[in-house]
Parts: C-alpha cells; structure tokens; sequence
C-alpha cells in the first residue's frame, strides 16, 4: 500500500504508484455531530464500499463522471486524484433533518421542487450553510464551478430518487462532494451511502440511513445490509 495522505472520519486515502489514482479505503467508525458521538459499527465499511461502488456505476451508466475507477476489495476502491472543492451540496426532496429544524417544520413533507443548499466544509466551523453569494465573495470557487455542481446535483437526484422508489426506498435527502482533475473537469467525488443519504422504507416508513446512529435508534448495520439487499447485494 501506499502512503497515508489523509485519514477523514469513515475513511482513509492512500497513494499508489500512478500519481492520478488513489485508494480509497472504507473504516468502521461512525461519527456524527462534527464528530461529537463517535462509535465503531462492525461492518459498515464493507456496506458502505459496496453501496458507493454500486452507485458510482449506476450513474456512469447514466453519463454522471465521477472519481471512482473500481473497487478493489471488500474495503477498498481505486478513485481518480482530484482536488475536493470544500463545499459539500445538499438536494432535499422531502423535509428532514437540519432544514427542518432550522425552519420549525415537521419531517416527512414532501418538497415541491428538490431544493440544492451548499454547506462550506470547516470542521472548525461545523460545515455552515453558505449562500451562493458567499461562495463567490470568499473566492471559495468560480459560479461556472457552482452552476455545473448544482446541475449534476439534480440529475443524479432524478436518477437515484427513481432508482431507489423502484426498490422500497424513498431518497429524502443526501448529501455530494464535487473535485477537480487535472483539466479542471467536475467530477463527483467522495461517497454516496446510507452515511451520507436519507432513505424511508416506502411502506414502513423506517429509516434505512444514518439517522439511526445520530437518533440511537439501533440496528444501524441491519438498516445498511437491508439497503445492500434492495439493490441487489447477498
Ligand atoms: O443534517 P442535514 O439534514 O443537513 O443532512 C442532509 C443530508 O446530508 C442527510 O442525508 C445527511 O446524511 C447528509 N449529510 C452528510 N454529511 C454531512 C451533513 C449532512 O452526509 N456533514
């Protein structure tokens, strides 16, 4: 393996011998609130390497570019290097989470339109919402950069909210992370897992996500197996 460059809260980032490709490798932990509440959860690495990989094909074959190459083993996938633009974009269909807090709102409302919310990544900051005029006064990126993220953003939306509705799942609310290559491309990068979306059982209305870690409502790693089942995993 080779060198450590980072080690973020669910997973690490390793160089290999092409300087343009890294390794991903998936960890155990779960942490939320700025990483307040932290515990480790015996095979959600795996689940959420597996999940990733899964949805990072589902929308190459629907013309989404992204970081991913392959995944490698049960813990690891190979990504392109890119450089992380440190905004992380919300698209919400249905009311949850911070947005209904923040806005006194009861949860499980559905939207009329998918709403896009960008937060600036800052650990010390706890990652605060940003206004798009924010983003382009603190030089944080370029509007053209902004614009295509927002526009990827609601494409991959459309192809994971049917996705998922086709198998149980209503996709409530996730969260992306964009990088740059070499030739400045957006690609979609980071992952996109139960860590990182809320999905509702259809008919039950249980929650398959994060939100079980965060709320203690237990059984978090038989929520991620049930959504490796619905799409298709042993
Ligand atoms: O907490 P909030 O309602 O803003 O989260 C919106 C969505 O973004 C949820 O699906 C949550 O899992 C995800 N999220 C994330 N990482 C963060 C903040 C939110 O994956 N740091």
């Amino acid at each position: 393996m080779g060198e450590l460059l980072y080690e973020g809260k669910a997973k690490k980032l390793f160089s290999t011998k092409d300087p343009n490709v890294l390794l991903v490798q998936y960890k155990d932990t779960a942490t939320a609130f700025n990483g307040e509440k932290k515990e480790v959860l015996e095979g959600k690495g795996a689940l959420n390497n597996k999940i990733t990989s899964y949805f990072f094909d589902l929308l190459a074959e629907n013309q989404i570019p992204s970081h991913f190459l392959e995944r490698l083993s049960t813990l690891e996938q190979l990504v392109k290097r890119v450089t992380i633009v440190p905004l992380e974009v919300v698209v919400r269909n249905i009311t949850a989470g911070s947005f209904a807090k923040r806005l006194g709102l009861e949860e499980g409302k559905p939207l009329p339109f998918p709403i896009v919310e960008f937060y600036y990544k800052d650990d010390n900051l706890g990652d605060p919402l940003i206004l798009e005029d924010h983003i382009y006064a603190l030089e944080i990126t370029s509007e053209d950069i902004v614009s295509q993220m927002k526009k990827q953003a609601l494409q991959i939306n459309k192809i994971l909210y049917e996705h998922m509705e086709q198998r149980g799942i209503r996709l409530v609310d996730f969260k992306l992370e964009f990088g740059l290559d070499q030739n400045e491309e957006v690609l979609l990068a980071d992952e996109i897992s139960p860590d990182t979306c809320r999905f509702w059982d259809l008919k039950s209305g249980d929650k398959l996500d994060k939100d079980r870690f965060r709320r203690n409502l237990g059984n978090v790693i038989e929520a991620y197996q049930e959504i490796d089942k619905r799409l298709g995993g042993q």
